[in-house]
């Protein structure tokens, strides 16, 4: 699929209504981590630099088509203002009456806010006449929100069908690094999945043994595995109803020629705790009292040695209990390669999802890697192979309706 830029639309006076996602953590009224907000400012840069009004698009937590107080964005207005260094006005309803009024006040070099587009129920049901609303404010249509590209909402796809349409920096720069790593990647490639649980992420697991070379489960989900395969895991977290599944992804891997690599060694305790005692022992020899709560030094040296060879890296989710002390190591030792082998040159890597962040950041390898995505959720069904609706509405080689 190809897909238009800013560089492809005369921005020049229109008004460019960008949908963003601003969903960012705010405690006691003011934003605690901006950086999904500061990732936007190239592409209101160029949209101002151009001589277009930008118009941003946007939700905020799950208000479920209702007027929600506390999930309005006017509290961002701050935050926005600091990161894309221009004014910022902001406008109670995202569509409407009040909205034609507000864009048409807006000061030159000013970004209009509208609020909360999940207010209005039409947005998640991606009712037609609300997207017609909100296309009228516009001339082009921006989508700039990668990491809500999963949902089918008004904002995210139905307004697309209706304008011309374009990506933003921040999604493009996000296609172009997926589509590095899992699209036509270089190889070898090898995906570390970790995380919990192996239910979450059947469909992510399933699709990748057909497409990487090797496949690293770390963290709760590799007991799972272990379990799988016959070998006691203790009082590990493990999901007992799942081990045929893993039995059944362990096969899939053999005829696909993914290699799988699982813990050899594991770090084990009596309590979830940090600085709790522990002790490191071969992964099929987990004390009947004990769980395991990260992988041992022989498995780190194992991954090492696979990234080693590979071209292309995708990481998503810890590898052991990351949160708590010294069950942080493998996830750490990993991350640090990955980030050393990334400077030199050597490799490609792209990680993204929920927790995965903060265990690259904690691990200090954040900065290093090729590409960390800001999604979340998107992150993982387009990991698992998914189209997202709001990608999808950007090809342009789409048959309009
Ligand atoms: C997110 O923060 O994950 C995105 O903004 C999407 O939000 P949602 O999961 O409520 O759709
Ligand atoms: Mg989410």
């Amino acid at each position: 699929m190809g897909w238009n830029t800013l560089d492809d639309m005369d921005l020049g006076g229109k008004r460019v209504l960008v949908r963003v996602d601003i969903n960012v953590p705010v405690e006691n009224g003011a934003v605690t981590d901006d950086t999904r907000i500061r990732r936007l400012a190239p592409t209101l840069n160029d949209i101002r630099a151009a001589g277009g009004k930008p118009i941003l698009l946007a939700h905020f937590g799950r208000p479920k088509g209702q007027h929600v107080p506390e999930m309005s964005l006017l509290p961002l207005v701050p935050a926005l203002e600091a990161a894309f260094d221009a004014p910022v006005t902001f406008c109670a309803d995202c569509r409407g009456p009040a909205a034609e009024a507000a864009l048409a006040a807006l000061d030159s070099g000013a970004i209009l806010l509208l609020e909360n587009t999940r207010f209005h129920a039409g947005e998640e049901k991606n009712c037609s006449d609300l997207a017609a609303e909100i296309a009228a404010l516009g001339d082009i249509y921006c989508n700039d929100a990668f990491s809500v590209a999963h949902r089918a909402h008004a904002s995210t796809e139905g307004v697309a069908r209706l304008l011309p349409s374009c990506a933003g920096r921040l999604m493009q720069a996000e296609l172009e690094a997926l589509e590095a790593a899992l699209g036509k990647p270089q190889r070898p490639v090898v995906a570390v999945v970790g995380g919990a649980k192996v239910s979450t992420k059947l469909e992510l697991l399933g699709n990748l043994v057909e497409k990487v070379d090797h496949l690293v489960i770390g963290g709760g989900m590799a007991n799972t595995f272990l379990a799988a395969q016959g070998i006691d895991v203790g009082k590990s977290l493990c999901e007992r109803d799942m081990l045929d599944t893993a039995a059944a992804i362990l096969a899939k891997a053999e005829t696909t020629g993914c290699a799988i690599l699982l813990p050899s060694d594991i770090v084990v305790a009596r309590e979830f705790k940090a600085g709790a005692d522990n002790e490191t022992l071969p992964a099929n020899s987990c004390p009947a009292d004990a769980m395991i709560l990260d992988a041992g030094p022989e498995t780190v040296a194992r991954i090492a040695a696979v990234l080693d060879d590979a071209k292309t890296l995708i990481w998503n989710g810890p590898m052991g209990a990351f949160e708590i002390a010294p069950f942080d190591a493998a996830t750490n030792a990993a991350a640090q390669k990955a980030a050393e082998l990334t400077r030199a040159g050597q490799l490609i890597s792209v990680a993204g999802g929920g927790d995965t962040v903060a265990a690259l950041n904690q691990a200090g390898a954040a900065g290093d890697f090729t590409y960390i995505s800001t999604a979340g959720g998107a992150f993982l069904e387009w990991m698992e192979g998914k189209a997202l609706p709001g990608v999808a509405v950007l090809d342009t080689s789409r048959v309009l309706a």
